[in-house]
C-alpha cells in the first residue's frame, strides 16, 4: 500500500487558521488551475482523514471526492453527525487497521488528509509520500502540520514545481529506515 499525503500550508507551516478558516487558500485560486489535484485524485483508490478535517470537508457546497471512499478516523463515531455522505466510512485511527482494511478491499493508493492523520501515519512509518503545497503567506498561528516526533524522519525530495500564483509544490518521499545514505 502506498500512503501519499497532499496538503497545503502556509510558508510557516500552518494547515489552517486556529479557528480552522481556509480563507487564505484563496489567495492562490486560478481560473481551470487545480494544480495537478485531479490527476492525483485518479491515481488514489481511496481517502483517509482526521475527523476534523471530515467536519470541514462536509461543509463544502461540493463533496469534493467522487465516489470514492472516504474513511474517518475517530474515536469515538457517535460524535459523527448523522446522516454521513454515501461513499463515507468511520473506522479507528490505527493507520496499520486502515491499512488492513483498504488492503483487503485491494486498494494501492490511499490519499492521506488531516495534520493529526498525517502526523499519526508518519510516526508509525506509514506515510510514503508527502506533497507540500507552500502558500505564499505567514500566518503567524494557526494548526500546525507538523510536531514532535518520537526520531527524525528522513525524506528525499523528489521534484519542486513553482506556479505564477506564488504556490511552490514539493514532492518527497519518506525514508523510513533512518540510517539510509542518501
Ligand atoms: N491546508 C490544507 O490543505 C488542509 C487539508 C486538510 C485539512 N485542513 C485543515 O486542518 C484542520 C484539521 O486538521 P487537524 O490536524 O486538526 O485534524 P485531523 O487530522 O483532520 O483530525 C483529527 C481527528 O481525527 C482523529 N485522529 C486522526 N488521527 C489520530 C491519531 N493518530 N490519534 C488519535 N486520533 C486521531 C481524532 O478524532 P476524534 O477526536 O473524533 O477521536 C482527531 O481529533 C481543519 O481545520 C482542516 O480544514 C487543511
Amino acid at each position: 500500500m502506498i500512503c501519499t499525503a497532499v496538503i497545503a500550508t502556509s510558508l510557516d507551516g500552518f494547515i489552517a487558521r486556529l479557528d480552522g478558516g481556509l480563507d487564505w487558500l484563496s489567495s492562490v485560486e486560478a481560473e481551470g488551475q487545480d494544480y495537478g489535484f485531479a490527476a492525483f485524485m485518479k491515481t488514489v483508490d481511496a481517502l483517509v482523514m482526521g475527523r476534523k478535517t471530515f467536519e470541514i470537508v462536509r461543509d463544502f457546497p461540493e463533496w469534493p471526492y467522487g465516489e470514492k471512499t472516504v474513511a474517518v478516523l475517530t474515536q469515538d463515531p457517535l460524535t459523527l453527525l448523522q446522516p454521513l455522505p454515501k461513499p463515507v466510512i468511520v473506522l479507528p485511527p490505527d493507520p496499520e487497521a486502515v491499512i488492513a482494511h483498504f488492503a483487503d478491499q485491494g486498494a494501492k493508493h490511499l490519499y492521506i488528509d488531516g495534520g493529526q492523520t498525517i502526523r499519526g501515519f508518519l510516526a508509525c512509518g506509514h506515510l510514503n509520500r508527502l506533497i507540500i503545497s507552500r502558500i505564499p503567506i505567514l500566518l503567524g498561528q494557526g494548526i500546525p502540520l507538523f510536531g514532535s516526533l518520537p526520531a527524525d524522519i528522513r525524506l528525499q525530495h523528489t521534484e519542486t514545481v513553482s506556479f505564477p500564483s506564488g504556490l511552490v509544490q514539493s514532492t518527497y518521499e519518506v525514508l523510513t529506515q533512518p540510517d539510509v545514505e542518501l
